[in-house]
Formats: structure tokens, C-alpha cells, sequence
């Protein structure tokens, strides 16, 4: 498949193609990152038990809704508002507002995790001495120049795969990577659950303290679901553009989001497992995963090798998702401005990078600058995009769906003309409706409060 070209409009080579392609852009910091850090913020268990309900409730409905949108109309999230109603293009507008924002902090992180490259192979971690591995992360993160060249080397990576077209390159490496990145998790996660004292980090995570669920909890949860499934943006629109006739949407709708909730499972039970056996704090923030992890790989034999490979792992799924997050706004530039690909995609990714640089330098010379209820720069942008604009985009879609389109027209497609039992037809129709705008509104007014 080819983003590059809506009007020969491309199709998926293999159903598993798509499958990983899409599971490629759900897959990403949001899971290896964000997830930990935000449960470890937000109750451990209490977070993780209310993204389940999220996750049930509006995950895999807006998911088939967008795969649904996608497929009839054939075209970009933008293009495909407007084919259905024209004065609704802007829900698309919102989408590529929030991808590029969403990849100006991606990138900031995106550098972190190369330059975590660069430590292992140069044997930082080897120490394993948790104050030093603390300083090492803060010192690094904090230093005015370092984080933001890192930023840029991302920022051309991900430009680089957009500017030459993903069917020949990302897809095909995704069938390789991605299942590496999970039988690393895997050997990783054994032993982070091993570790002494591990099993206190596992409660924490599992087994849910009800008294800690607040409406900030709640929108905590709604926004990591919108966030780590690429969902309220019409990414998994234009994906499923791509898709043909015959594909089983109702069973993508649930592949995709069980695999990403997996891996940032799997994440979890790699990260807080280790946070507690190290006796650090888990409400510490975004930096979670990178004091911990190489305290871990201090621990384990080959140590150094894992961690060159992991980070190898997370930069490759990092940019699986970063692409999809310039090409939102890059296809739309050069769709509704006649831009050339090539002229997009270098005055975008300039662009982004330079917005970047200010959520790069809250974490050190401007760390006194507060924005919104005492955040820095960097954790504002986040808390802008993911709580915000991505719910708001996910609401404008249920009703657009629910009330708009109407849901027998959207059941036709997802249902392939009837050619395909969809057993959930009644119960996905009726949380469309009313249920998942209801929840998504609730607990956006409950959690802005
Ligand atoms: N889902 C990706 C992750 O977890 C990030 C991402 C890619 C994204 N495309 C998106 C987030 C679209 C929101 C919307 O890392």
C-alpha cells in the first residue's frame, strides 16, 4: 500500500499487512512510554481498571467507526468528512491540528530514546546505580542542546520514510520488528516480574485501589485510549481507505486495539515491577521508563546487548507511528494546497521540529514556565492534544456516525452489504448513539473541572 498517492488509490497487499500496518501506528510511545508513566501517575490499578471500561466502551466502537468511514468514502480523514457532509470537514481539521501537535512532543521523545541508542551501546547503563542512571536521565534531558539535536534526528528519520512512500520500506520491516519487539517484552518482562520485591509493582498495577478513581483518572484513561489506538484524528480512517470490500471490520476493530492493549500491558508489567523493586516513585512522570529500564537491564545477563536492542525496538515502533502522524497533515497540505509531497513534507517537519523545541526545553531552562494547572510546556501540549482534542475529535464522531450519517448506513459498510454476520450490529449501534458521546462528554466536563 502507498500513502502517497490518494488518487490511484492503493490497497493493502494482505489482510495481515494492514493488520500490522495499523497495529504499527496504534503500537508506539503511547504504549511503551506513556502507559506506564500515566498509570503509575494515576493510581496503578484504579488507571488500568477505567481504561478497560474506555477501552470497552469507546476503543473498539470508535475504532469501527472510523475503519467504517474510511472504507465507504475512500479517502483521507478530511476528504472523507466531506464526502459524507460537507460542512463537517472540519472534524477532519481538528484531526490534523492534533497529529501535528501530538508529533511535536513524539519527537522530543522520539530523540530521548536515540540518544538512549547511543548510552547503551556506549555502556552508560552497565553501573546499574540508580542514582547515577537518575542523573544521567536529568542531566541529559535537562541540557539545553543535546535532547533538542536528538529531536531533529527524529524529526528527519520520520520525514526521510514520508517523503520516500512506507509501502516498500516500514511495512516490510513491520513483519519483522514488530514481532521482535514482542519477544523482547517478553524475555524482559520475565525478568522484571522476577526481580525482588517485584510482586509489590504487580499489585500495583493489577489489582485496582477503587477509592483512587476521580474524574482526572477518567480523563486520564480516555485520552491514553484515544492516544495509544491513533484513534479522534482520522488516521484509522485513512488506513482503512486503503482496505477493500471484502475485509471483516468488526473483527479488525477488535485485533487492533487487543494487540496494542497487550503490548502496553506488557509495558506496564516490564516498568512498575522494577519501579517498585527499586524502591523509585511512580508518580516521577514521563521519565519512568527511562530510569527503570536500564536498572533492569543492569540486572540481567547480556544486559548491554538487550538494552541496545530494545531501545533499537521502541525507536522502530516510535517511528512506525510517527509517520502516520506527519502524513495526516502532510497528505492534507498537499491535497488541499497542491503542494508538491516533497515541499510538504520539508516545511511540515521543519515546523514540528521547531514547535517541539519549546516542550524540550520545559524539562530544563524552561521548566519554570506553568501554562495550565501548573503543567510545563511539554506536559500542556500533551495534555491539550491527548485530553482534548483527540476526545473532542472522538465525540464529533459519534454523532457524526450516530446522527449524521446515521448508523443503518454505517452498518451497511461494516457489515460488507450484509455479507458478513455482525453479531454486536444492535449493541455497537446503540453505544455509538448515545452511550460513548455520553461517557466521552461526562468525563471530559468531570476531568476539566
Ligand atoms: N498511537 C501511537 C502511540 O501509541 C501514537 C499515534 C500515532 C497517535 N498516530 C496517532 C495518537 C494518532 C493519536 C492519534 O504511540
Amino acid at each position: 500500500m502507498n500513502l502517497n498517492e490518494n488518487q490511484n488509490r492503493d490497497q493493502w497487499g494482505s489482510k495481515l499487512g494492514f493488520i500490522l500496518a495499523a497495529a504499527g501506528s496504534a503500537v508506539g510511545l503511547g504504549n511503551l512510554w506513556k502507559f506506564p508513566y500515566t498509570a503509575g501517575q494515576n493510581g496503578g490499578g484504579a488507571f488500568v481498571i477505567v481504561y478497560f471500561a474506555m477501552l470497552l466502551l469507546v476503543g473498539f466502537t470508535l475504532m469501527l467507526a472510523e475503519l467504517v468511514i474510511g472504507r465507504h468514502t475512500q479517502l483521507n480523514a478530511v476528504g472523507a468528512y466531506r464526502k459524507i457532509k460537507k460542512n463537517w470537514a472540519f472534524v477532519g481539521g481538528i484531526g490534523v491540528l492534533a497529529s501535528y501537535l501530538i508529533l511535536s512532543v513524539y519527537s522530543v521523545i522520539g530523540g530521548w530514546v536515540i540518544n538512549y541508542i547511543v548510552k547503551a551501546l556506549t555502556g552508560v547503563f552497565n553501573t546499574g546505580d540508580l542514582n547515577a542512571l537518575n542523573d544521567v536521565f536529568g542531566n541529559f534531558i535537562s541540557n539545553p542542546t543535546q535532547p533538542i539535536i536528538y529531536q531533529a534526528i527524529f524529526v528527519i528519520l520520520t520525514l526521510g520514510i514520508v517523503i520516500g512512500g512506507i509501502s516498500g520500506g516500514i511495512e516490510k520491516y513491520s513483519k519483522i520488528l514488530m514481532p521482535g519487539l514482542f519477544i523482547m517484552m517478553l524475555l524482559i518482562m520475565i525478568r522484571s516480574v522476577t526481580l525482588p520485591g517485584a510482586a509489590e509493582g504487580i499489585k500495583y498495577l493489577l489489582v485496582p485501589d477503587f477509592s483512587k478513581i476521580n474524574g482526572s483518572v477518567m480523563l486520564a484513561a480516555l485520552g491514553q485510549v484515544f492516544f495509544s489506538l491513533s484513534l479522534g484524528m482520522g488516521i484509522i480512517i485513512t488506513y482503512g481507505s486503503y482496505l477493500g470490500k471484502d475485509t471483516d471490520l468488526p473483527q479488525s476493530a477488535i485485533t487492533i486495539p487487543l494487540i496494542d492493549t497487550g503490548v502496553a500491558l506488557m509495558a506496564g508489567l516490564i516498568v512498575l515491577p522494577a519501579v517498585f523493586a527499586f524502591g523509585i516513585d511512580p508518580t516521577q512522570g514521563p521519565g519512568l521508563i527511562f530510569v527503570t529500564l536500564p536498572a533492569v537491564f543492569a540486572q540481567m545477563p547480556l544486559g548491554q546487548l538487550f538494552a541496545i536492542l530494545f531501545f533499537v525496538l521502541v525507536l522502530f515502533a516510535a517511528l512506525t507511528s510517527s509517520i502516520s502522524l506527519l502524513e495526516a497533515s502532510v497528505s492534507y497540505v498537499v491535497d488541499a494546497r497542491n503542494w508538491s509531497r516533497k515541499k510538504a513534507t520539508c516545511i511540515l517537519a521543519a515546523g514540528v521540529f521547531l514547535i517541539g523545541i519549546p516542550s524540550s526545553l520545559s524539562q530544563g531552562s524552561l521548566s519554570h514556565i506553568k501554562l495550565f494547572r501548573g503543567l510545563n510546556i511539554f506536559d500542556t501540549v500533551d495534555f491539550f492534544t491527548s485530553n482534548v482534542l483527540l476526545p473532542l475529535g472522538g465525540l464529533l464522531l459519534c454523532i457524526f456516525i450516530g446522527w449524521v450519517w446515521g448508523v443503518d448506513n454505517a452498518l451497511k459498510e461494516a457489515s460488507n452489504n450484509g455479507k458478513i454476520s455482525f453479531k454486536l450490529a444492535g449493541f455497537w449501534s446503540f453505544v455509538i448513539k448515545y452511550i460513548a458521546p455520553i461517557a466521552i462528554l461526562v468525563v471530559f466536563i468531570q476531568g476539566l473541572k
